[in-house]
This record gives C-alpha cells, sequence and structure tokens, in this order.
C-alpha cells in the first residue's frame, strides 16, 4: 500500500482552494487539475509500506508533541516537469510548521522508515502537466487553515483517478 502523512484542509478552506484552481484553468491550456477531494498538504511521503509499516507510521504519529496552528497558503508557484508544471499553491513559511514535519520524519526515521531528501515545500498541488509553463510566482488572498490534526492516508489508482482514504488521524491537544 502507497501511504503518505498530510493536512488537511476545512470545506471553506477547500471552497477557497477550488476557486483558486479554477481561475488558474482559465490561464492554462491544459493540465490535469487536482480534484476537491484529493487537495491536501503532504507532510511526508512513504511510498509502498508493508508487513507492520502502517502500525509504524501511526506510532510515529502518535508520539508527537504538537499543539494546533494555523498556517496560510499565500503564493502559487511550480516545478517543472519534462511533461508539464506541477503548480501548486505555497504555504506561507511557519515554523510551527516546518517542526511538525522534522519531528513527524525524525519519528518515522526512528522506526526504519527512509524518507526522500530534499527541501521541504508546503503546497497543495493544483495542477498536473500544465502547459504552457507558468513562471509567474504569485501571491494570492491568504487562505487560513488551522492545523489540529494530520492524518495517514492510502493512496490507490480507482477507475484511472487517484483515491485518497484517511486509515488513521492524529489529533493535537490545546492544553
Ligand atoms: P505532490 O502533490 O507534489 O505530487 C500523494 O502522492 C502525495 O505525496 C502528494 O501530495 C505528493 O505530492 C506527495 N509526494 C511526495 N513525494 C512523492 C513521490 N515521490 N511520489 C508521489 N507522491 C509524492
Amino acid at each position: 500500500m502507497r501511504l503518505f502523512i498530510a493536512v488537511s484542509f476545512s470545506p471553506a478552506a477547500l471552497d477557497e482552494i477550488c476557486n483558486i484552481r479554477d481561475a488558474l484553468s482559465l490561464k492554462l491550456e491544459k493540465a490535469s487539475y487536482t480534484r476537491r477531494d484529493n487537495m491536501h498538504l503532504t507532510l511526508s511521503f512513504l511510498g509502498e509500506c508493508g508487513g507492520n509499516e502502517m502500525e509504524k507510521a501511526c506510532t510515529a504519529m502518535d508520539a508527537l508533541d504538537c499543539k494546533p496552528f494555523s498556517i496560510s497558503m499565500d503564493h502559487i508557484g511550480s516545478f517543472h516537469r519534462g511533461d508539464g508544471d506541477i503548480i501548486w499553491l505555497g504555504a506561507k513559511r511557519s515554523d510551527m510548521l516546518l517542526s511538525l514535519q522534522k519531528d513527524l520524519a525524525g519519528n518515522l526515521s526512528e522506526r526504519g522508515f527512509v524518507l526522500e531528501k530534499g527541501k521541504f515545500r508546503p503546497h497543495v498541488t493544483l495542477a498536473r502537466r500544465a502547459f504552457p509553463s507558468f513562471h509567474e510566482k504569485a501571491g494570492v488572498n491568504p487562505i487560513v487553515q488551522e492545523v489540529s490534526s494530520i492524518s495517514l492516508m492510502l493512496s490507490k489508482m480507482v477507475d484511472g483517478h487517484m483515491e485518497y482514504t484517511p486509515l488513521h488521524v492524529k489529533n493535537f491537544c490545546r492544553l
């Protein structure tokens, strides 16, 4: 099973993210757009997992000691790919988000997960295989989301499209 750990968005935030995606679609000739149900911000991509790795991922999440905090999604950017750009909505720099991602990666590594190296670029993918290239780094009206939990997600191809299902949720306590 293919797993990742992500922050989910409220229905109100998803409405706003979809508005940004739809406005973006007017500027692109071609792209594959993320469906509302699939919008999330990935903290850690675990890839193909088996054996007791799902349980280990759950204990890595449960071992976190994190209080709820807010993030603000405030700009659009892109990753260049040969088959067309990935266009995303990025999070404003947040020390809380960075330390959550770092602590989670530490807990996962301690349990044997080998994670991809590279800088954490917190984002929600809006479109893939997008043409023409989108060089602009555009600010958008900030979309604020409280991060009061994170979810272990199963990624599965169903009828030709990706379906993401939460398998485990770690809630953050205020106290
Ligand atoms: P993306 O949206 O930028 O593609 C499920 O695939 C989630 O894990 C997506 O949010 C995806 O980010 C992220 N992810 C990170 N590394 C990945 C990888 N090597 N392959 C697939 N998805 C990856």
